[in-house]
């Protein structure tokens, strides 16, 4: 019989039933548990596992409890970014305790809310003994691993290595009160996000079966705006959508960034990442675009330049929806569909990756190591903006410091 992995997931909002949708794609795993706080919600996520043939899956009383329980191997941590440590020191007393047992956790992105905490993560994950993931989707992008492995093959290997990558992630803003607040999430549109597209970027400047030290980042150079947002009658629209906690007339964050980061290959060839992000774009839904330059070769991909496009005239008119693409912003005109998500954002290869290494007792390339990094960097970015000035990577004191826009002391 072959091996099965029994997942549980803490945390049963957006990203879960993401994930969990994209399990139809991923052989050698069920889905057993879900935990949230909310018990009605943890049940309809684990009818959905079980609505798509992924379970059986249950709603448990407590983390300790999933962890404890005999069908379940690995957790998928997709809680919010500031009940990550709680969440995690949970799972790691149940196994420190003897009460169960892990093969592997998942953590989703970013790491934690600053450099400190995502070192508390990592010191964490040692003391569980666990095999460890993080849960970086896009890197398993189609689009990205299949350009990534064409151009080193064929236009690297003869003309010489991709000198400049650009990667950026845009959309119209998040769809819960606490992304908006920046002492529950860490920052703003940068913490949120500039994680995947530091990542995208180096993935795509690393040449495949180096390991990701093979190139180094040495300076880092960042500007955080508020451009929508905090306008008075946006302030006032995002606070009667999110609630009164969200002011950002008075605690703004950011919702456009932009860093240079300069690399270092191993003979010491000078790469640049570009990366940007923004709840600030309004166009179809969701947009992911890529590039990566080298001398005689490029790439580029959008994800809204689909394959797939509707079109609805003025007498279609249908009620709000998510249904052609992520973060969608109208029912009308020309759309673009991304037919599917799951697959075309990288769950599906992800969740596949994560599971075999988990089953197979390897640890997996991606983890919190990573995660530590690229939290490095994204406060590096913040310290960079504050400062109006290029910063050396790794700055002193990183692990004490706190993006104002956390601490609610940033003006935009
Ligand atoms: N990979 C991606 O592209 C991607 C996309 C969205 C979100 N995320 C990440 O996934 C995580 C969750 O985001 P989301 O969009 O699902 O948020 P969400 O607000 O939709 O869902 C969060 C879930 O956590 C639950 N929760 C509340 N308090 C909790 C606690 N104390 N412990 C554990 N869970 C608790 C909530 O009930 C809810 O089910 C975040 O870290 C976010 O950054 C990643």
């Amino acid at each position: 019989m072959t091996k099965r992995l029994g997942i549980g997931f803490i945390g049963s909002g957006f990203i879960t039933r993401f994930h969990i949708q994209s399990f139809v794609a991923v052989r050698d795993a069920d889905i057993r548990g879900v935990w949230s706080p909310n018990k009605k919600h943890a049940k309809s996520a684990a009818e959905l596992a079980n609505s798509l043939r992924l379970g059986e899956a249950n709603a448990f009383k407590s983390i300790e409890d999933m962890v404890a329980s005999p069908d379940i191997d690995a957790i998928w941590l997709c809680g919010p970014n500031h009940k990550r440590i709680e969440n995690l020191e949970a799972i790691v007393k149940t196994i420190k305790s003897g009460k169960g047992s892990l093969k592997g956790i998942a953590i989703e992105k970013p790491l934690a809310r600053n450099a400190a905490e995502a070192k508390k993560v990592v010191e964490l994950i040692e003391e569980s003994g666990c095999l460890h993931g993080y849960l970086e989707d896009q890197l398993f992008e189609p689009g990205i691993v299949k350009g990534r492995d064409i151009i080193w093959q064929r236009a690297a290997a003869l003309t010489g290595r991709p000198y400049l990558a650009r990667a950026a992630e845009e959309h119209s803003g998040p769809h819960m009160p606490w992304f908006w607040q920046g002492d529950l999430q860490g920052g703003g549109v940068l913490n949120d996000m500039m994680c995947h597209s530091v990542e995208v970027a180096r993935f795509l400047l690393t040449e495949p079966g180096k390991t990701r030290n093979s190139i180094k980042p040495v300076k880092v150079s960042a500007t955080i705006e508020s451009l929508k947002w905090s306008r008075p009658e946006y302030a006032k629209l995002l606070r009667k959508r999110m609630g009164k906690e969200v002011n950002y007339l008075k605690r703004p964050s950011e919702d456009f960034a932009r860093a240079t980061i300069q690399y270092v290959d191993d003979k010491g060839l000078p790469l640049i990442a570009e990366v940007t992000t923004s709840w600030s774009f309004v166009g179809a839904g969701l947009r992911l675009s890529t590039e990566l330059l080298g001398p005689e070769y490029s790439m580029m991909i959008n994800t809204l330049d689909s394959g797939l496009k509707l079109f609805f005239s003025r007498e279609v008119k249908g009620e709000a929806g998510e249904d052609l693409v992520e973060k969608q912003n109208a029912e009308q005109g020309l759309m673009p569909v991304v037919a599917n998500e799951t697959a075309d954002y990288g769950y599906e290869a992800e969740n596949r990756y994560f599971v075999n290494c988990f089953l197979d007792g390897k640890q997996p390339e991606i983890n919190v190591y990573d995660g530590l990094e690229c939290t490095q960097l994204l406060m590096t970015a913040y310290m960079s903006a504050e400062q109006e000035r290029t910063v050396a990577f790794k700055p002193k004191d990183l692990d004490k410091y706190i993006p104002a826009v956390a601490k609610g002391t940033w003006k935009a």
